[in-house]
């Protein structure tokens, strides 16, 4: 049976670390897939992580089944990071939180959830979006259609396209919204911008689907929620999608968390018992131990702080490397402005290369990013930064 399978590709971003780790030159760069890396080029496990991992070592007494929904504690205090203290929506019992097996887990769950209140519903993506929407989230049965998005001609949100046509989606349709640092393009919208198509959304009944990967890489932990705390007020269902792997570096323990708003609390039981009959047929219950540390940090005060503290570093450094590429790209020629890549947030930019000077910086330089030219800023370094600015002047 399986001779009928033919080979495929590796995946776009994830096949760049294969070949990245399979690359014997010294020089090489990892500018793929977006995972934060220190300056020595190591994703570090969080001091807050490290200290709840020997607590949750100290305090296990059983590897029982977790409930289906997670730990429990857990969802209450992701809740709290999500929409804050005093959300109205949560005050009306209105929300209803399930811990996921990382962000992918929870965008096909939500995907799997939609396809059955909606088989078939329309879901509206930014063009472009991350590369693995597509695959995991229309491969649940949702009917992709785009909105335009990114301008790369100026690096920069063309808003009037993007109103343009989410004026023009049908009522009862969903639009897909990143949160925060748009991946793949660095570029968010401003609060204005978030004020204006919330309105749209509300005056057209149309459902926001919020992808929120990167809480604490844009302007900071409460900041960054802006657009989805602000949906969540102000529409009578949202979707919302978290990741854990980039803010608590818990990349590989596979911890996120699907969150939903619905229209009133009878529905979010009726929505919570299908959620949960989705996730039963999907995989039983998520991976309890990334869910467990976030259990413990944001339990304690102590460890709170140290976490955040810690990725208001990795937040600022990032943004340093913005301004230092910036400098040493625009310092060494004068034919492109690469200012934009400063005012982008978050992990990553376009650098608005070819094709062809993409795989010129790897096959020459052993520098690796997409075929898109995105670029994930946290695999640069002070030490790295000469040679890439300058392999990067080399093939313009
Ligand atoms: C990325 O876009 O590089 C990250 O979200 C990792 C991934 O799974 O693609």
């Amino acid at each position: 049976m399986f001779e009928s399978l033919p080979l495929l590709p590796a995946d776009p971003i994830l096949g760049l670390s294969i070949a990245y780790a399979n690359d014997t030159n010294p020089n090489k760069v990892d500018l793929g897939v977006g995972v934060y890396k220190n300056d020595a080029g190591i994703t570090p496990i969080m001091k807050a992580v490290a200290e709840a991992e020997k607590l949750r070592i100290a305090r296990e007494t059983s590897k029982a089944y977790t409930p289906p929904a997670g730990y429990p504690g857990a969802n209450e205090a992701v809740m709290k990071l999500i929409y804050g203290a005093d959300h109205p929506a949560v005050a009306a019992k209105r929300v209803r939180t399930i811990q996921t097996p990382g962000g992918c887990g929870a965008l096909r769950v939500a995907a799997e959830l939609i396809q059955r209140a909606k088989p078939g519903a329309s879901l509206w993506v930014s063009i472009p979006t991350w590369a693995n929407h597509v695959p995991l989230l229309g491969s649940a049965g949702l009917k992709l259609r785009e909105y335009p998005y990114y301008d790369y001609s100026t690096h920069s949100i063309d808003f009037a396209a993007m109103l343009a046509t989410i004026n023009e989606i049908p009522r009862g349709d969903l639009i897909l919204l990143h949160a925060c640092c748009h991946n793949p393009s660095g570029a968010d919208l401003s609060r204005a911008q978030w004020d204006h198509v919330a309105d749209v959304l509300e005056a057209r009944g149309v459902i926001p689907f919020i992808d929120m990967a990167y809480q604490g890489f844009g302007e900071g932990l409460e900041e960054d929620t802006y657009g989805l705390r602000l949906m969540a007020a102000r529409l009578p269902e949202v979707v919302i999608a978290t990741s854990f792997s980039k803010n608590f570096g818990l990349y590989r323990e596979r911890a996120g968390s699907l969150s939903l708003v619905f229209a009133d609390e009878q529905q979010a039981n009726a929505g919570n018992s299908q959620l949960l009959s989705v996730t039963r047929a999907l995989y039983s219950m998520p991976p309890a131990h990334g869910a467990a540390l976030i259990d413990i940090i944001l339990h304690s005060d102590e460890l709170t702080k140290v976490w955040s503290d810690e990725l208001t570093l990795m937040r600022e450094r990032i943004a340093g490397l913005r301004v230092q590429l910036v400098q040493s790209l625009n310092g060494l020629q004068q034919g492109r402005d690469f200012s934009f890549i400063a005012q982008e947030r978050g992990m990553f930019s376009f650098l608005g290369l070819s094709v062809e000077q993409v795989h010129k910086l790897k096959s020459e330089y052993s520098i690796y990013m997409t075929d898109t030219s995105r670029i994930s800023v946290a695999g640069l370094s002070k030490e790295k930064m000469d040679y890439v600015a300058k392999a990067i002047v080399s093939v313009l």
